[in-house]
């Protein structure tokens, strides 16, 4: 089955071999990236917003970079200084914007559910960059595209993600796809960070790092989110260092051969040692980041393939 959606809006709805398929042609656009000349035309004549109403570094560097390598107008909307501070709602400016003809929209919003709603209200295909605690599947693809390229598989392998499970979009949308694709998950932060109901998508969830990390093959670090935190989640960043930030002598308990992955942006000496970060032996953190572009030229043009088709398809009289 190849990837036949009008939208990409979460993981969870997708079939493993959706997700194959993204990732295939993801591989094709590495290869692109890493010429000297980065052109395809796949988005060419096709108009591109990228809607962030909330900071971003990565993934909105990302999404542009991967639109003007396929030839696709792309603007960035300025959302601090748009009319959504005059009071204007969401699907307002949503409407705005749709009756600019977009073809692509690429929305980050931290209401969960805020992309999937949008998306009911404009004629173009919507992608989620990112909707509160919900789902970030272009990470989450990113992510699962580094794994295969390093391990030279993306199944059966012992992964754990660690941290501040409860309050991740990356960790929800890694969770059900490596879940997907016939992976053991082990889930590892102490209870207030990781709720025991995560363990309903089939994940082992542990308090103590160094039981979870035993002889798995990937080590997922996730950011402590301050900014969904609305009371004590953690004694002091020095005891969440102390117990649960990936230093050397933790990551020993993992195969000699086990990669360090992290979405960013990284609190270097919180969640993770920098050394351990920096290590090009162990860390495959830069690596992420390329085939964040490429992943994201993969979704679009497979998006605007199906938009097309659908604009093609024969009206009736
Ligand atoms: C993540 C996000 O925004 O959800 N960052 C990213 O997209 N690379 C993770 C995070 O903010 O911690």
């Amino acid at each position: 089955m190849a990837f036949r959606r009008k939208h990409l809006l979460g993981i969870e709805p997708l079939h493993p071999s959706e997700i194959t398929a993204i990732l295939d042609l993801a591989d094709q656009y590495v290869d692109l990236n890493r010429r000297d000349v980065k052109h395809a035309d796949a988005l060419r004549g096709l108009t591109q917003v990228n809607m962030f109403f909330e900071n971003s570094t990565r993934t909105q560097a990302s999404f542009e970079l991967a639109g003007k390598r396929l030839g696709a107008d792309v603007m960035n909307m300025a959302m601090q200084a748009s009319s959504i501070k005059k009071g204007e709602t969401l699907i307002d400016t949503a409407m705005t914007l749709n009756a600019m003809h977009p073809d692509l929209l690429v929305v980050r919003h931290p209401h969960s559910g805020a992309v999937d709603l949008l998306a009911q209200k404009v004629n173009c295909a919507v992608l989620n960059a990112g909707d509160g605690r919900h789902e970030h599947p272009t990470q989450a693809l990113l992510d699962a595209l580094t794994i295969r390229r390093a391990k030279g598989r993306l199944h059966r392998l012992n992964i754990a993600i660690c941290g501040d499970v409860a309050h991740s979009r990356v960790a929800r949308s890694n969770l059900i796809l490596l879940g997907k694709m016939e992976n053991r998950i082990r889930l590892i932060g102490p209870p207030t960070l990781v709720p025991a109901q995560f363990a309903e998508f089939g994940a082992e969830v542990y308090e103590d790092m160094r039981e979870g990390l035993r002889d798995v093959d990937v080590v997922m670090m996730l950011r402590l989110q301050k900014e969904r935190m609305d009371g004590g989640f953690i004694p002091s960043e020095r005891e969440y260092y102390h117990r649960y930030g990936l230093d050397a002598e933790k990551l020993a308990f993992a195969k000699p051969d086990a990669i360090v992955m992290h979405p960013g942006p990284m609190n270097r000496g919180v969640e993770i040692d920098g050394e351990i970060a920096d290590d090009i032996n162990r860390s495959v953190i830069q690596e992420q980041v390329e085939m964040g572009v490429a992943v994201r030229m993969a979704a679009m043009d497979l998006l605007a393939r199906n938009l097309r088709a659908a604009r093609a398809e024969p009206v009736e009289a």
